[in-house]
C-alpha cells in the first residue's frame, strides 16, 4: 500500500477516537522500564514509532508483555538494565533515540543506537554535547553529529544547562540522565516544549520541579511503577480537524483527545483563522487533560501570521496547517520554525514542494514559509518524503480537489497512525 489514491469529496462526516498519544506512549515504556516493579500501560499506541521504544527496552533486558494495546512492564530499576547483545535499531523514532541516550548515559555498559535513513540524518549533537558534559562517553557519525551513536555510560555529574532550542526530546533526555546524577540537574528552555515528562516522572516518584522555563530533577531517587492510561493523540486528531474545516459541509466528532496546552497551539491558530471547533467533556486522564472535539466545515478561513514562543505548541501540526493556509483567504506566514527542517523530513521544503504540485503559491524561508491561499487545490501525484505527517497532510489536501490525488510513500502513516487511510475513506463515503 505504498501508493494510495485519495479522491476529492463533497462530504466528510463521522466520529473517531484518535490513536493513543505517541509521545506519552514512548515515555510510559521508558519510565516503566526504569521503575522498581511491575506497571501496566493501557491504550498504548501500537505503531512503528512506539514499537521502536518497546523493542529497545526488551533488548536492554526489560520484560514487556503486550496484548494489543495493553502492556505489562516488569521494570528493572534505574540500575537493572543490561547490555544489549546487538545494535539497537530505533527505526524512525527521534524520541526513542534521544530519550534512550539519556538513560544509557547513566548505565555503565556499551550501547550502539541506530535507525532508518531519516533518523540517521537527524541532529544528535544537541544531546551528545550536554550528556558528555555530565560524564557520558558518546561518539556519533560525522564528527559526533548523527547516528549511529556509541555510548558508554557511567557515573554522572549533575548539569545546569540552557538549551539552545525548545525541544522536549532534548529536555527529556537530560532529565532522564539527571535521574542518575549525584545532585540537582537544572534544564532551562528558550520556550516551553511539550511537558509530558514533567507530568509523568513525578507520578513515578521522581523529585522533579518546574519553575517557569526551568525544570530541575534530583538524582539518585528510585522510581516506583504506576499504571498509565494513554489519552488520544492531539497530533493525529489534527488531520481530521483540518479535513473537517476544508471540506464544505463536513461534520466531525473526535473523542478522547489529549488537550495538554503545550500541544494544542493548532486550536488557537485555527480559531484565529475563523474555524468553529467546540471543546466538550474536559476531564483528566493520568495527569493529562482530555476532551472531545466537535468541528464543522464551511467557515471561511482567513490567513494568519505564526511565530515566536507559540511554535513549539504546534510543532508537529505545521504540515496540516499549511494545507488549511493553502485554502485560506490571504497570505499565511510562518517564521521561527527552523526546527521543522530537522524532523522526520525537512518539513519546510517537503510541504512546499508537494503543495506546489497541487497549485499552491509558496515562498520558502530558512525558518518557515509563506503560503498564498487559493480557492481550490488541484489533484496531483505527490510524495510523502517517507514522513508520516507529510503523507497525512497531503491526503487531507487531496480531499479538497475535484479529482484523484496519488500519494507515494503512503505507508509512512504506520509510524503514528495505522489505519489512517481506512478512516479517511469511511469519513468521505
Ligand atoms: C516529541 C518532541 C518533538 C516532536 C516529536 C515528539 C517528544 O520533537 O516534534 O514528534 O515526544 O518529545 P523535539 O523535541 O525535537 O521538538
Amino acid at each position: 500500500m505504498d501508493r494510495i489514491e485519495v479522491r476529492g469529496t463533497k462530504s466528510f462526516r463521522g466520529e473517531l477516537t484518535p490513536p493513543p498519544d505517541k509521545s506519552i506512549s514512548h515515555r510510559a515504556v521508558i519510565f516503566s522500564s526504569l521503575a522498581d516493579g511491575t506497571g501496566v500501560v493501557r491504550n498504548f499506541l501500537r505503531a512503528k514509532d512506539t514499537e521502536s521504544s518497546m523493542h529497545a527496552f526488551r533488548a536492554l533486558g526489560t520484560d514487556i508483555t503486550d496484548e494489543q494495546d495493553t502492556l505489562v512492564i516488569k521494570g528493572r530499576g534505574l540500575h537493572g538494565l543490561s547490555e544489549a547483545r546487538d545494535v539497537i535499531d530505533c527505526g524512525n523514532s527521534g524520541t526513542t533515540i534521544r530519550l534512550i541516550s539519556g538513560v544509557l548515559s547513566g548505565n555503565p555498559f556499551f550501547s550502539v543506537l541506530t535507525g532508518d535513513e531519516s533518523l540517521r540524518s537527524r541532529p544528535m549533537a544537541r544531546v551528545i554535547k550536554p550528556l558528555t558534559r555530565m560524564g557520558a562517553t558518546i561518539i556519533g557519525r560525522d564528527d559526533n553529529r548523527y547516528p549511529p551513536l556509541a555510548i558508554r555510560g557511567g557515573r554522572l555529574a549533575p548539569l545546569s544547562y540552557e538549551m539552545p532550542m525548545a525541544s522536549a526530546q532534548v529536555k527529556s533526555a537530560l532529565l532522564l540522565a539527571g535521574l542518575y546524577a549525584d545532585g540537582l540537574t537544572e534544564i532551562t528552555e528558550p520556550a516551553r516544549s511539550r511537558d509530558h515528562t514533567e507530568r509523568m516522572l513525578p507520578a513515578f516518584g521522581a523529585a522533579l520541579t518546574v519553575d517557569g522555563l526551568k525544570v530541575s530533577i534530583q538524582g539518585g531517587r528510585p522510581l516506583t511503577p504506576v499504571d498509565i492510561v494513554v489519552p488520544g493523540d492531539f497530533s493525529s486528531a489534527a488531520f481530521f480537524l483540518v479535513a473537517a474545516l476544508v471540506v464544505p459541509g463536513a461534520e466531525v466528532y473526535i473523542r478522547n483527545v489529549g488537550m495538554n496546552p503545550t500541544r494544542t497551539g493548532l486550536l488557537d491558530v485555527l480559531g484565529a483563522m475563523g474555524a468553529r471547533i467546540k471543546t466538550e467533556n474536559v476531564r483528566e486522564v493520568s495527569g493529562e487533560p482530555v476532551a472531545d472535539l466537535y468541528c464543522t466545515g464551511g467557515s471561511e478561513l482567513r490567513a494568519v501570521d505564526i511565530g515566536g514562543a507559540t511554535v513549539p505548541s504546534l510543532i508537529d501540526e505545521f504540515p496540516v496547517l499549511c494545507v488549511a493556509a493553502a485554502l485560506a483567504d490571504g497570505v499565511t506566514t510562518i517564521r521561527g520554525a527552523e526546527e521543522l527542517r530537522v524532523k522526520e523530513s525537512d518539513r519546510i521544503s517537503a510541504i512546499a514542494a508537494e503543495l506546489r504540485k497541487m497549485g499552491a503559491v509558496i515562498e520558502e524561508f530558512p525558518d518557515g514559509l509563506s503560503i498564498r491561499g487559493a480557492e481550490a487545490l488541484l489533484p496531483a501525484e505527490v510524495d510523502s518524503h517517507g514522513d508520516h505527517r507529510i503523507a497525512m497532510a497531503m491526503a487531507v489536501a487531496g480531499l479538497t480537489t475535484q479529482g484523484v490525488t496519488v500519494i507515494n510513500g503512503a505507508s509512512a502513516v504506520d509510524i503514528s497512525f495505522p489505519g489512517f487511510f481506512g478512516l479517511l475513506r469511511k469519513f468521505s463515503a
